[in-house]
């Protein structure tokens, strides 16, 4: 039987579903397995638009890491950051100005495998090996890689990751040490999959993603979510769903936005 191929990293189980290689599925990358592809397509029959809702969940970021680009931002912490994929941080944010940083801190072996192979001789963006759930850590280490400069506004990014964190592990408490770090005039980039608009099939998905995966997929609504974003003060529209937040022209058509599942905000530190 042929094994792994030969940039998995020593210990990764390809056999068990995991977080960042079912979503590089989704987005048609090629760092996957048919343990991550069985799932994705599992979820895709509870949920057929879940293509396109990773896909605008993609387009969010760039949008947002672009506004905050023209906005005068120049260094990103961009935690969760998952496989890197077409329209990374560094390629979106270097384009607004080729001298911006970008520190990406993920937990996935992978993600942190093919990041450092992409990232290999750049000096102005590197992947950080840390847990969400240690924000001391992942500030100390940002810092220490020269990437972040806690006394300059700073873009934190925060996409697609907290619905992957149980009320157990405090998310609130995270975000707020976060903020409490960032300079004033920093941002928050947020996305956050909720379940408002389709309770039951959000419950249905939680179950079968959470069968499967080594993470705990938490879905919350729109008070909860709204609350990542004390201390802040939301940009318009405010917290919308993907596509409603200022779409690039022509506007996606969504019939139904509340499909898209992923609540979003970008909110700035006064
Ligand atoms: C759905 S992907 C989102 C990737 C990217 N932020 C985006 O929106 O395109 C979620 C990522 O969060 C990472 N992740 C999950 N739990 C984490 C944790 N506790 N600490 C750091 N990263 C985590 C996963 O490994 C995965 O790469």
């Amino acid at each position: 039987m042929a094994g792994d191929p030969s940039w998995v990293p020593p210990g990764v189980d390809t056999k068990r579903a995991n977080v960042a290689r079912v979503y590089d599925y989704w987005l048609g990358g090629s760092h996957n397995f048919l343990a991550d592809q069985d799932l994705g397509r599992s979820i895709a029959a509870v949920e057929p638009n879940i293509r396109q809702i990773a896909r605008a969940n993609r387009d969010f970021l760039g949008r947002a890491v672009r506004l905050l680009g023209q906005s005068g931002i120049g260094q990103f912490l961009d935690i969760g950051s998952g496989i890197p994929t077409q329209g990374n941080v560094h390629e979106v944010a270097q384009r607004a100005d080729p001298s911006a940083r970008v520190a990406y801190v993920d937990i996935d072996p992978v993600a942190i495998a093919h990041s450092k192979a992409i990232l290999a001789g750049n000096d102005q963006a590197a992947i950080i090996d840390a847990d969400a759930r240690d924000p001391g850590k992942i500030l100390e280490l940002a810092t220490a890689s020269g990437l972040i400069d806690l006394s300059r506004p700073c873009g934190l990014l925060l996409v697609a990751v907290l619905h992957f964190l149980p009320d157990a592990d405090e998310p609130q408490r995270i975000v707020a040490a976060l903020r409490d770090a960032l300079a004033p005039g920093s941002y928050l980039v947020l996305c956050h999959a909720t379940n408002e608009a389709r309770p039951a099939v959000a419950q249905a998905a939680e179950t079968v993603y959470n069968r499967s995966v080594t993470a705990t997929l938490q879905l919350r609504s729109r008070a909860e979510i709204a609350r990542f974003f004390d201390g802040f003060e939301l940009l318009d529209p405010g917290l919308v769903y993907l596509p409603q937040w200022r779409p690039d022209p022509p506007a996606a058509t969504t019939a139904d936005p509340s499909e898209m599942w992923g609540l979003v905000g970008v909110g700035r530190k006064p």
